[in-house]
């Protein structure tokens, strides 16, 4: 038997050939892992109704860990064409997999550095290196939303909501509403955890991003509670600040940063900016990660234009991989996979297209696994 067990999710797309890449990548390195392949994307919801069928938790619910590539997702209207006939008139919604699955096993933390290899042609700056701590289970992806809104809802809306009056007169059916939901506990944990990474690896300040003088409530909680977690930490500093100064001070001077924590959301968008600044969706890798399990991804999507043309930088996948490495506790294999990519890029002799070459997702891993 093998000493791990991963879930593999390649998904939809380009999701295919990424994975595939870091495969190439993680037998190199003799990682003594099964692999177990598992149904999930845009054509099991085509097929049965469920982009994320049981048999995938259960599957889950068994591993140490998984790599997941990508998923399409279209408007739901749109593609009901694509379902099979006994599925169209069930009225199905399409809610993201990756969202599901993120707060079904509870994987609070969403992990996203953001380095900058020496030799990138794309790095915005050199030596940006940064941290993205995204909460990854609540906030606006809480999922509760309402189009059109429930009379109940309304009505209490009614009574209670003083300061928005504009809804007050509208029709049920002409407006909607998306819950932002943040607790204390959800907020905690993921802050923690940002601080206790930086305690770990020596860094020197945690930047907090919400909007807290405006979304008063969540934001201000999520902003009280890093104030009072930051105590426990009196070694690193903290600062904070509302995330659209946030992405004009990020470019203008990235080096003030190192570990930036936010709520879902916020986390969100100040993940694929710091991405851009050190290559962009090719180098972007990330990990959902809870206390029993992680789940590693390129943050790209499943491009369709490009499927099967084997053309998409698979190192945002490979440094993903290197993610799980870690959270094995597997460090020298990941430290040799990270050394490899950083060879690979300083040469600049094997490139996708992104960084103005014409190899190909496979020429890229080839040329990671030489140099293991
Ligand atoms: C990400 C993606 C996802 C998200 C999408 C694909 C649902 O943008 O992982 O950052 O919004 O979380
Ligand atoms: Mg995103």
């Amino acid at each position: 038997m093998s000493k791990y067990k991963i879930a593999w999710l390649p998904g939809d797309g380009v999701g295919v050939e990424v994975l595939e890449a870091a495969k190439i990548v993680l037998d190199k390195l003799r990682l003594d892992a099964d692999y177990i392949y598992g149904d999930i994307g845009w054509e099991f919801w085509c097929k049965e109704g469920d982009a994320f069928p049981q048999r995938t938790v259960d599957l889950l619910k068994s591993v140490n860990a998984a790599m997941f590539g990508a998923i399409t997702s279209k408007p739901v209207k749109a593609a009901a064409a694509e379902l099979i006939p006994e599925l169209q008139n069930e009225g199905l919604t399409y809610r993201s997999p990756i969202v599901r699955m993120r707060q079904m096993f509870d994987l609070y933390i969403c992990l996203r550095p953001c380095k900058a290899f020496e030799g990138n042609p794309l790095n915005y700056k050199e030596n940006i290196d940064l941290v993205v701590f995204r909460e990854n289970t609540e906030g606006m992806y809480s999922g509760v939303e309402f189009n059109p809104v429930p009379q109940e809802l309304a009505d209490l809306l009614r009574k209670i909501s003083k300061p928005f009056t504009p809804f007050k007169d509208i029709p049920l059916d002409k407006y909607a509403i998306s819950c932002k939901i943040n607790t204390r506990k959800g907020s905690e944990r993921i802050i923690r955890a940002a601080f206790d990474f930086a305690k770990k690896f020596n860094r020197k300040k945690v930047t907090v991003v919400h909007k807290s003088n405006v979304v008063r409530a969540t934001d201000g909680l999520f902003l009280e509670t890093a104030k009072e977690v930051a105590k426990d930490y009196p070694d690193i500093a903290m600062d904070d600040a509302n995330i659209d100064a946030m992405t004009m001070w990020l470019l203008k001077n990235p080096y003030n940063y190192d570990v930036i924590v936010a709520p879902n959301l916020f986390g969100d968008i100040i993940s694929d900016l710091c991405a851009q600044m050190v290559g962009g969706l090719g180098f972007g890798c990330s990990g959902n990660i809870g206390e029993k399990l992680a789940v590693f991804e390129p943050t790209h999507g499943s491009a369709p234009k490009y499927v099967g043309l084997y053309k998409v930088n698979p190192i945002a996948t490979i440094l993903s991989a290197k993610m799980m490495l870690e959270w094995l506790g597997e460090i020298d294999k990941a430290d040799k996979l990270q050394k490899a990519v950083a060879e690979v890029i300083k040469e600049g002799n094997v490139k996708t297209y992104d960084m103005g070459g014409s190899n190909t997702t496979l020429d890229v891993a080839n040329a990671v696994a030489e140099k293991i």
